[in-house]
């Protein structure tokens, strides 16, 4: 039996917890490829189960991920899936609503989850999380992680209550992506002084919303306001709201490795 965690991460939440997921699985002699979907080569629908996670916005998961997921995995064939999200809060109905959409083409969703994880979005809205609260979310969140795989080999289930919250969710969400589209354009500039024309933020932004050009960078108007762009620039060349960035960055992740 072979499994694939399906994800997309901005900023490395999704990531942390899609490493410990695949690390609980080998534990258990399960072999578990991880892939993100900004990647978008070399995916071939060859599993025997699925993992399936995103970072929460405005509720649900962000439209070029479950996108890409209907594009690339057309039939679930009845096999099981597990579908989590991280989130700053500690519920969102993303899982819900995506595991709707799964089961329709044929999939077995046994898992729906939702892990707290720190807030990336402190530029603009929520509090960053201390460093106090960042720990403790990592620690919780690999408890939850070994709650999850072993749900569901032993043939169990695990679904979240988020069944009101879909009511305001799906509108919210609607109103954040028209928001969204211009965030970049309207907020972002970069400090070409600083700027190393490296063509990191182009390359791995998810939905080709910026060109780096010699002299400017320029945005279009496709933004999901995921955060890679502004976080992950090596040099911290992106001035918000013409201030300069407090980088958003996971302490270093220790060793997966456990000893079952
Ligand atoms: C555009 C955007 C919207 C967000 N909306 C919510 C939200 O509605 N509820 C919430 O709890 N967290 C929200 N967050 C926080 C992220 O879901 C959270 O930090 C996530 O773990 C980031 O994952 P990543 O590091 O894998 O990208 C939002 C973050 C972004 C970038
Ligand atoms: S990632 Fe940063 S340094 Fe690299 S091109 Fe973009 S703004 Fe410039
Ligand atoms: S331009 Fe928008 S969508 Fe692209 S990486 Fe930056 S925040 Fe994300």
């Amino acid at each position: 039996m072979k499994g694939c965690i399906v994800y997309f991460s901005a900023t490395g939440n999704t990531e942390y917890v899609a490493k410990a997921i695949k690390n609980e699985f080998e534990v258990k002699n399960i072999s578990c490829d991880l892939y993100e979907v900004s990647k978008n080569s070399g995916f071939e629908d060859k599993y025997d189960f699925y993992v399936f996670g995103a970072p929460i916005y405005a509720e649900l998961f962000p439209t070029f991920y479950t996108e890409w997921i209907k594009k690339h995995i057309t039939k679930g064939n009845g096999r099981k899936c597990i579908v989590f999200s991280t989130q700053a809060n500690i519920i969102a109905c993303g899982p819900t609503v995506f595991s709707k959409e799964l089961k329709k083409i044929g999939f077995e969703v046994v898992i729906e989850d939702c892990i707290t994880m720190p807030n990336n979005y402190y530029l603009v809205m929520f509090k960053k999380f201390t460093d106090q609260e960042v720990n403790d979310a990592l620690m919780k969140a690999k408890e939850r992680v070994r709650l999850i795989v072993d749900t569901f080999m032993n043939n169990r289930t695990h679904f979240i209550n988020a069944k009101g919250r879909e009511i305001w969710g799906k509108p919210v969400f609607k109103l954040f992506m028209l928001w969204s589209r211009k965030w970049a354009k309207k907020g972002l500039v970069v400090d070409m002084g600083k700027c190393t024309r490296c063509g990191l933020c182009q390359k791995h932004c998810p939905v080709n919303n910026i060109k780096v050009n010699k002299d400017s960078i320029v945005f279009s108007e496709n933004c999901t306001s995921c955060q890679r762009c502004v976080h992950k620039c090596p040099v911290n060349a992106f001035l918000y709201k013409n201030k300069e960035i407090d980088q958003y960055k996971l302490p270093k992740q220790e060793q997966f490795k456990r000893i079952s």
